[in-house]
């Protein structure tokens, strides 16, 4: 049987952001802009570049920002249109023109694989994607798409991991995995073996860190209603994810790009760096700007 299509993407938004206080007091996080737009529009810009246009927010308490940001910006478009600002006006109105942007709360952040379950009659009985906003990817094939054309060839749950240095992967939630064969090669798709949410240094199964892409199937939602809530009352998708694997085998594919975790301070300065010299506008300048620094 072929892979039904997958045309939503569920974006959780609904965390505290504690790692980046004070910025993230009263802004959430993914509208902390890296270069000129919020890390958010990385996410859904790279959605959209995938095929997929239904968008669904998970949000929480002070996330409005959010909600603003994919609206029509009324105010905005009526002064742009009357000084003629073509162009900023067709960038003011780029992702609210492409994505279809649906909204659910989460009213407590019990966890990952709780907000996911949030948007379980939204999502209804498709396959998904879960894209964690903070996780901002470039690549040449938009990581989501790598995904779904891995997820349409086993037509089963794929994830993507990255290698890490061993003394990281601590940080993560971490695969047990065998290679498997894919478009002739065997080297960056695998069939998951175990998963184990943040590992012991040297308990770690793999060096392969799960990152924040996933396409999943709605059975996952059974699972996570069966998940036990772990440290801090929270509901992890990881713990969802091992009880789906009993059912039914789930993929991981070693994506082609390069990850920065703008949710973190230094990952977020890394992606503001290496983005702004790639920018179209900004590049050449800035690129002048950094040579001409002393950081003897
Ligand atoms: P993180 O752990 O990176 O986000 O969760 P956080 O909790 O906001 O950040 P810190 O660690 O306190 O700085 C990954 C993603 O899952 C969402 C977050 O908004 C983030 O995009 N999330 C997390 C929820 O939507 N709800 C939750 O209960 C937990």
């Amino acid at each position: 049987m072929s892979a039904a299509k997958v045309r939503k993407a569920v974006f959780p938004a609904a965390g505290l952001g504690t790692r980046f206080l004070p910025a993230t007091k009263a802004l959430p996080k993914e509208m902390l802009p890296v270069v000129d737009k919020p890390i958010i529009q990385y996410g859904v810009e790279e959605a959209l570049h995938s095929g997929i246009r239904n968008i669904v927010i998970v949000t929480g308490r002070g996330k409005s920002a959010i909600e603003d940001h994919f609206d029509v910006g009324f105010e905005l478009e009526h002064v742009l249109t009357s000084r003629n600002k073509a162009e900023l006006l067709s960038q003011a109105r780029q992702v609210s023109n492409l994505a279809d942007v649906a909204y659910i709360r989460q009213k407590e952040p019990l966890g990952l694989g709780h907000a996911v379950s949030r948007a379980q009659e939204l999502v209804g009985q498709e396959p998904f994607a879960v894209v964690l906003p903070d996780d901002v990817i470039d690549s040449a094939t938009p990581c989501l798409r790598q995904l779904i054309d891995v997820y349409e060839f086993f037509n089963a749950p794929v994830l993507a991991v990255m290698e890490v240095p061993k003394e990281s992967i601590s940080s993560y939630g971490c695969i047990d995995a065998e290679s498997v064969s894919y478009n002739g090669s065997t080297d960056h798709v695998f069939r998951i073996r175990d998963l184990v949410e943040k590992p012991k240094p040297g308990e770690a199964p793999s060096n392969l860190a799960i990152i924040g892409r996933y396409i999943l199937t709605p059975d996952v939602f059974d699972c996570i209603g069966k998940v036990e809530p772990g440290a801090g009352g929270e509901i992890q998708l990881t713990d969802a994810l091992r009880l789906l694997l009993r059912r039914r085998p789930i993929y991981a594919v070693k994506f082609e790009g390069k990850r920065y975790d703008a949710g973190d301070k230094l990952g977020f300065l890394q992606a503001t760096v290496e983005l702004a010299l790639k920018h179209e506008a900004l590049g050449g300048a800035f690129r002048a700007y950094l040579k001409g620094l002393d950081l003897g």
